[in-house]
């Protein structure tokens, strides 16, 4: 097998490509370098740099490089954005995707790995999100994920693609400080930033019907997610004919934005009191993901906790900037 991985210089791309090849497995990464960081890879992974929605540029790569399956993680990832230009993320997301699938179907591809989110399912009222929850995305965001699954399964169907939907939780933490997100799009980094420029942390609501007032979350660590990744090639490259395959990844606990900054106070030794704000539309009070199927299916159980996601996500923090 060899597996190209779009958008593999990513945050969460690049510890997949690391996983796969620390397990043995052939991997090349395409990315346009948009987010993405050419060091966070291992020195033998291939880099085309270059967009995953050029289709000759596909072709040639699937073919020179005797490409079987794909994992696709470049996107566009940013919520607000996407309320902004949802075009955009519909062209980039939906589009983008059409695109590759063509182009995979021509190569011959036979397995697809799709990097979905927990954004699909918006806000559902269930104490444990499963994968029969129904899907209502809140935002454009979360509509081009449910899109991009149900683009898969049906080329999936239509060129005989074995595909694994991947739909992350929170995702936080770093394999090691190089592969950190850079990024201060989520809850984790959001709080390192306001710590970094000496500002108490905000939480957006006390009064949610939770234990403590404040929203609960599934965080997953990325190298843990990355493994999950690895589990679902797996799975693909020893049952071909699988079709296809649709997975939360989380850890199945519940974690409240208190608990967090609480935890990101004790490993920062920065412990000053949470601002509380009022709350922000769409926020739901929780999302937490049943871990069940994940486990059936793949095999896969996420092992790393909260404070190894924030132990290891203020060491990348500090790397990146200062401290
Ligand atoms: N980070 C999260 O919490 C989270 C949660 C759920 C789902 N996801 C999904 O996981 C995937 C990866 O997210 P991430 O956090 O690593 O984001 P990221 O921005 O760090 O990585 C995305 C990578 O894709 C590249 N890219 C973007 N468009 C491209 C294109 N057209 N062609 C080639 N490369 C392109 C970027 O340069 C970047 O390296 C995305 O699909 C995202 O929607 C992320």
């Amino acid at each position: 097998m060899t597996w190209l991985i779009t958008g593999g210089a990513g945050y969460i791309g690049a510890h997949v490509a690391r996983a796969m090849t620390d397990a043995g497995e052939r991997v090349l990464v395409l990315d346009d370098l948009s987010a993405g960081v050419p060091a966070r890879l291992p020195a033998d992974v291939p880099l085309v740099r270059g967009s995953a929605r050029d289709a000759d540029l596909l072709k040639r790569v699937c073919a020179e490089h005797g490409v079987t399956g794909v994992v696709h993680l470049a996107a566009r990832k940013q919520v607000a954005q996407s309320v902004a230009q949802p075009t955009r993320y519909y062209q980039e997301n939906v589009g983008g995707l059409a695109t590759l699938l063509e182009a995979a179907a021509e190569a011959g591809v036979e397995r697809f790995l799709f990097s979905s989110s927990a954004a699909v399912y918006g806000n559902p009222d269930v104490a444990l999100i499963t994968e029969d929850t129904p899907c209502a995305p809140v935002n454009p965001y979360g509509e081009t994920k449910l899109a991009g699954e149900w683009l898969v399964r049906a080329a999936g169907r239509a060129h005989g693609i074995s595909t694994v939907c991947l739909r992350y939780f929170n995702v936080a933490g770093a394999a090691a400080p190089e592969l950190a997100d850079t990024g201060v799009f989520n809850i984790v980094p959001m709080v390192f930033d306001r710590l970094t420029r000496d500002e108490a942390p905000r939480i957006f609501g006390d009064d949610y019907p939770t234990p403590d007032g404040t929203c609960v979350r599934d965080y997953i660590h990325v190298a843990d997610l990355a493994e999950a990744h690895l589990a679902a090639a797996r799975r693909l490259t020893e049952n071909a004919t699988a079709g296809d395959l649709t997975v939360n990844i989380g850890r199945g606990e519940g974690v409240s934005v208190r608990e967090l900054i609480t935890v990101i106070g004790e490993v920062s030794g920065d412990r000053r009191p949470a601002l509380v704000e009022a709350r922000r539309p769409g926020d739901a009070p929780r999302a937490v993901a049943s871990a069940a199927r994940a486990a059936e299916e793949l095999g896969w159980t996420a092992r790393r906790g909260v404070r190894e996601m924030v132990e290891s996500a203020w060491r990348g923090w500090l790397r990146h900037h200062g401290g």
